[in-house]
C-alpha cells in the first residue's frame, strides 16, 4: 500500500541494524576467524549430521553437540562420521589437538567411502601426526582415487602454530573440478583434476569422518614412539561442524552427470575456489610449511605422477630425493638430516 510507505520505515533499519549486530557477534566468537568459505554457513549440531561410529563414552557432546571430544586411551579410541554420504561438497571442522606428549597418536578429518567400496575407495585426509619427543605436530594431506593406495599423494606441513593451544578450521573443498585443502583462512594445497590423473581423482560419493587412534605401527616405522598411556588420555576437541555439499546416493557412479553437477551449482562449490588474490598466500605457505612432497620424492616415484606440474610444483632445490624438506644450513653444515626416520609417517 503507498500509504504503508511512511509509517514503516523504523522498523527495517532497526532489523537491519540487529542483524548486522549479531553478525559481528557471531564473527568476534571463538578464537579463529572461519575460513573465506564458511562464512555464512551454519555448522550443524552432532545429531544433524553425524552419528559416532566408535569408541563407546572415549567421544563425549558438549555445548548441545556443537563440540565433540574425542579421547583415545587404553581400551579405545573415537570417531564419528557424516550420516550422508556426498557427491562434492565443503567440508570443515575448528579442531583443538591433544596436549603435551602425545608421540603415536593420530587424529584424522577425513572423506572416505572405504566401507561401500572395498577395492576402489575414494578418499581425502587431513591427518595430524601426533608429535615426536616434543617436537611438533604435523599436518599431511593426502588424496586417493579408485583403490589408489599405491600411489600415496601425500603432503606435509609445519604449522605456523601450536595446533594444541587452541581451535583452528582444517576444511577440504572437493568438487568436480577440484580439490582445496585449507588451514584456515589459507588454501594450503590444490589438487585440479585432470585428464591424466584419470580416476586417481576422487568421484564417488564420500562419508565425513573424525577419529583419534593409535599409529604406533602406522606411525612409527622401526618401532619408536607408540604410545605411552602414561599420558593418556589423549583429547582432540572438533567444533564448527560444517558440511555444505551434495549428499549423495553411494549407487551415483558418474560425478559428471546432470544431477551431480545441479547439485554442484546449487551449492555454489566453484566459486569457493581460490580467488586469484589468495593465491599468493597459498603459495607462501607452501614455500614456507611444505616440509615433505611426494610430487619432489624422487626415490618413490623416479617419475613424478601426472599431476605434478608447474602448479603443484615448489621450487625442486627445497627438496632431497626423498621429497623431504632440506633446511638449507643443516645441509651445508652437513649435519645429521633431522627428521627423516620420523617423517618416514
Ligand atoms: C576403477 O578401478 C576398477 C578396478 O581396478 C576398474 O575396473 C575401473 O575401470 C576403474 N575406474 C575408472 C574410472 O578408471
Amino acid at each position: 500500500m503507498a500509504s504503508g510507505a511512511s509509517s514503516s520505515p523504523p522498523l527495517p533499519v532497526l532489523s537491519l541494524a540487529a542483524v548486522v549486530v549479531v553478525l559481528l557477534l557471531l564473527a568476534a566468537r571463538g578464537g579463529a576467524t572461519p575460513p573465506h568459505p564458511l562464512r555464512g554457513v551454519r555448522p550443524l549440531a552432532f545429531d544433524e549430521g553425524y552419528a559416532q561410529i566408535f569408541g563407546s563414552s572415549n567421544l563425549a557432546l558438549l555445548r548441545d553437540g556443537r563440540r565433540v571430544r574425542l579421547a583415545l586411551d587404553e581400551s579405545t579410541g573415537a570417531g564419528f562420521a557424516s550420516q550422508d554420504l556426498f557427491l562434492h561438497g565443503f567440508f570443515s571442522a575448528a579442531i583443538k589437538l591433544p596436549a603435551d606428549y602425545a608421540a603415536g597418536v593420530v587424529v584424522a578429518f577425513y572423506l572416505s567411502n572405504g566401507d561401500v567400496y572395498e577395492k576402489t575407495h575414494d578418499e581425502l585426509d587431513f591427518e595430524f601426526l601426533g608429535n615426536v619427543r616434543g617436537r611438533e605436530w604435523r599436518v599431511q594431506t593426502n588424496v586417493y582415487g579408485n583403490g589408489s593406495t599405491h600411489a600415496g599423494r601425500e603432503e606435509r606441513y609445519d604449522l605456523p602454530f601450536d595446533p594444541t593451544d587452541d581451535f583452528h578450521h582444517y576444511s577440504i573443498l572437493w568438487t568436480s573440478q577440484r580439490i582445496i585443502f585449507y588451514v584456515d583462512e589459507t588454501p594450503i594445497r590444490e589438487v585440479v583434476r585432470t585428464a591424466a590423473m584419470g580416476a586417481a581423482f576422487p568421484s564417488k560419493p564420500m562419508s565425513l569422518y573424525a577419529t583419534i587412534w593409535d599409529g604406533s605401527t602406522w606411525a612409527t616405522l622401526g618401532g619408536r614412539y607408540r604410545v605411552n598411556y602414561r599420558y593418556a588420555p589423549f583429547v582432540a576437541e572438533f567444533a564448527d561442524l560444517v558440511i555444505r555439499g551434495c549428499a549423495g546416493d553411494p549407487a551415483e557412479r558418474d560425478p559428471h552427470s546432470a544431477a551431480a553437477a545441479a547439485c554442484e551449482a546449487r551449492a555454489g562449490l566453484e566459486a569457493l575456489a581460490v580467488p586469484a588474490e589468495r593465491r599468493a598466500a597459498m603459495a607462501a605457505f607452501r614455500r614456507a610449511h611444505t616440509s615433505y612432497s611426494y610430487c619432489h620424492d624422487r626415490r618413490r616415484y623416479p617419475v613424478a605422477l601426472a599431476e605434478c606440474g608447474a602448479a603443484a610444483l615448489l621450487p625442486g632445490r627445497m627438496f632431497g630425493p626423498d621429497g623431504m624438506r632440506q633446511h638449507g644450513r643443516r645441509a651445508r653444515r652437513g649435519g645429521r638430516r633431522v627428521g627423516a626416520q620420523d617423517d618416514a609417517m
